[in-house]
């Protein structure tokens, strides 16, 4: 008979299959599937969830009546989900990417740190990554006024629908700021268009810098000018929902992905950046690392972001294991 099980909720999909083997080699046993297909869920020994129905997920915590982490990887409309797992003193570990979604889960900051459970937040690639390079790079110019974090995704990875549609989504918001040309190790000088990743209203409070900016480009220039092109046009639900089918199948280009994150203060700049293959690969191992950290370290109870926790750190380096590679200031191909 197991006991302490982790939930693990979108656990067959892009990322959540990868959280679930890597958990289940160091946690054997104890790793649960859940989806809303129930017959997919049960062949993988799992259960049927809807992060979407927070009183039959209630429901489904109290019949396995032994879940001590969930690891949500799917976005659920709204905080219900998120708070019925703290309010009963369940470990969270939460790889959204949406704003309104990570404000409203760390609201709930004081009922986790009553009952006893951690949540994490910005955990994965973008955010994710993106938050522990832009804290390494705040701290080395001593205090950053201003963050600049670029991302470049490999349009020939098969994104998960999910994360499709968001990333779709996110181009349809208004462009806040003015494109970049900065350079990616691996993928050289390239243009990244402002895109609306959490961690520009993230690190603000939680590293205290006056300005973050967040851009994105993709490996595949053509694509790039074409994706930003249509930016003004993907306001329409119909273009959007093209562009979403489109993405899902159309694969040009390479899985390799890049993050990088500028820190300046006066005429101090920092910059740290990593590269590895398969973005969603690489979130889910984010998420199974943190799981890790909550299941077997001491993180402080309450709702944070990955940033926050010292003891994740040195995840870029720990990555290293599976393809990561960290580049630094010195490194004369991040150039300024
Ligand atoms: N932080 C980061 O860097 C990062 C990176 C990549 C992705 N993400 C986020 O991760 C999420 C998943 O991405 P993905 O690429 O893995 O997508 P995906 O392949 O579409 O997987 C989503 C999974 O969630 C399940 N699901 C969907 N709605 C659900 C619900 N209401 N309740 C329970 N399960 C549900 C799906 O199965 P059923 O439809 O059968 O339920 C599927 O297994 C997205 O929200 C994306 O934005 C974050």
């Amino acid at each position: 008979m197991t006991s302490d099980r982790i939930l693990v909720v979108g656990g067959y999909g892009a990322v959540g299959a990868t959280v679930v083997s890597t958990l289940d080699g160091w946690f054997p046993g104890r790793v649960v599937v859940a989806g809303r297909d129930e017959g997919r869920a049960r062949r993988l020994g799992g259960v049927r969830a809807d992060a979407a129905d927070p009183e039959g997920f209630r429901r489904t915590l109290e019949g396995l009546g032994d879940v001590v982490a969930v690891v949500l990887c799917v976005e659920p409309p709204d905080t219900r989900v998120a708070r019925v797992c703290l309010e009963r003193g369940v470990h969270l570990v939460d790889i959204g990417a949406t704003r309104r979604l990570l404000d409203g889960v760390a609201d709930l900051h004081d009922l986790a740190a009553g009952a006893g459970a951690t949540a994490v937040l910005s955990v994965g690639v973008a955010p994710g990554l993106t938050n522990l390079l832009a804290r390494r790079a705040h701290e080395a110019v001593g205090g950053a006024e201003r963050i600049d974090l670029t991302v470049l995704l490999g349009a020939g990875e098969r994104h998960g629908a999910d994360a499709v549609r968001w990333t779709v989504e996110g181009l349809a918001g208004p462009p806040a700021g003015a494109p970049l040309r900065t350079t990616l190790p691996g993928h050289g000088r390239r243009t990244a268009h402002p895109f609306p990743f959490s961690d520009q209203h993230t690190l603000p409070r939680t590293l205290g810098v006056g300005q973050v900016t967040t851009r994105l480009c993709l490996d595949s220039k053509p694509l790039t000018s074409a994706l930003f092109g249509l930016r003004a046009a993907a306001r329409r639900p119909a273009v959007r929902r093209a562009l979403t089918a489109a993405f899902g199948r159309v694969h040009l280009g390479g899985d390799g992905f890049a993050v990088r994150a500028d820190a300046r203060r006066g005429d101090l700049h920092a910059a740290w950046a990593v590269t590895g293959r398969v973005q969603s690969r690489v979130t889910a191992l984010v998420a199974a690392y943190v799981t890790r950290e909550l299941l077997t370290g001491s993180a402080p109870a309450g709702v944070h972001h990955i940033e926050q926790l010292p003891a994740l750190a040195g995840l870029p380096e720990a990555l290293g294991a599976h393809g990561l590679t960290v580049w630094d200031r010195h490194a004369a191909v991040l150039g300024t």
